[in-house]
């Protein structure tokens, strides 16, 4: 473990002037923006930052704009702590951890209007939550302007969210996209697993048996995709994950729906289970 204390920062002023010095200095600036609550799937962001940037900033903030009025901000995990001290392990080089004010002060009033990509899926569930993500990140950019940030494919709406706002609104920050970190069961980590209950935690593994299924499935050369997206949801069904937001093949650009699997392809989806949403993907016919 690293001696020197981990540099946190709370002001925006000050995490920019950070960023700029250690930019002029000559090192290449990583970013891993987070909420917090980390598990190994964040801390997968963080080692990719440090293989290719000299000085990788995490930030850590639940950011309010992007939970809607019943979902579960104030419920949502905060180990800060835990998250420290796993930071200085890896030897992180700056913390950002603004108070909510020093993100959204009094009289707030800007957001991002998300691109298309927002629209379909969670965008249908959490009508307001990309809204948010893209406002947040787009501050985060400007407060850190890193040569590379960091995003899980786990989100993978929001990646592509993502990636098309930087592009149409031109961020110089280059989109990196890390893999699915997952429990040996094949649950893909979320801060958010730790409220399963027991028996849920088991039939939680559904989803990743269902995304193994239909990556199979194409692999075998089915291609139309309602057929690969009705055993998806057999499979849950079967495991009693019966409150099912989405399972479906979509185009992985755009997330609109195709009849065939003749493109890059994503199979997509969203549970709940008790009072738990869970998302997972997997890529169909990556090269
Ligand atoms: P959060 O849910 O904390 O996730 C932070 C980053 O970790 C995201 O890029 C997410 O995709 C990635 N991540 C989460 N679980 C992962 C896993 N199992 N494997 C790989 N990567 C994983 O996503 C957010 O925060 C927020 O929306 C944020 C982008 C920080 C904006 O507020």
């Amino acid at each position: 473990m690293p001696d020197v204390p981990i540099q946190i920062i709370r002001t925006a002023s000050d995490i920019r002037h950070g960023i700029l010095a250690a930019r002029h200095s000559g090192k290449r600036i990583g970013l891993v923006p987070t909420m917090g609550a980390l598990h190994e799937g964040h801390l997968s962001l963080v080692r990719a930052a440090q293989k290719v940037c000299e000085f990788v900033a995490v930030t850590i903030f639940v950011n309010p704009a992007q939970f809607g009025p019943n979902e579960d901000f104030d419920k949502y995990p905060r180990t800060i702590d835990e998250d420290l001290e796993a930071l200085h392990e890896l030897g992180v080089d700056v913390v950002f951890m603004p108070e909510r004010d020093e993100l959204y002060p009094k009289g707030f009033s800007t957001y991002v209007l998300p691109p298309a990509v927002a629209d379909p899926l969670e965008g249908q569930y959490r009508p307001e939550h990309f809204r948010g993500v893209a406002t947040i990140v787009l501050k985060l950019f400007n407060l850190l302007p890193a040569d590379v940030a960091f995003f899980g494919q786990k989100d993978f709406q929001q990646c592509q969210v993502i990636r098309h706002m930087a592009e149409d609104l031109n961020v110089p920050t280059e989109i990196q996209v890390c893999p699915i970190i997952r429990e040996p069961d094949g649950l893909a980590m979320s801060s958010r697993n730790r409220y399963l209950s027991p028996e849920d935690r088991v039939r939680a593994v559904a989803l990743s048996q269902a995304l193994d299924e239909a990556v199979r499935q194409v692999q075998g050369g089915t291609i139309e995709s309602s057929a690969v997206a009705e055993r998806m949801r057999d499979i849950l069904l079967k495991a009693g994950v019966n409150k099912i937001d989405y399972a479906v093949v979509v185009d992985a650009d755009t997330l609109g729906a195709i009849d065939q699997i003749d493109r890059p392809a994503v199979a997509l989806i969203a549970v709940r289970l008790g009072s738990t949403r869970l998302i997972d993907n997997a890529l169909l016919n990556a090269e």
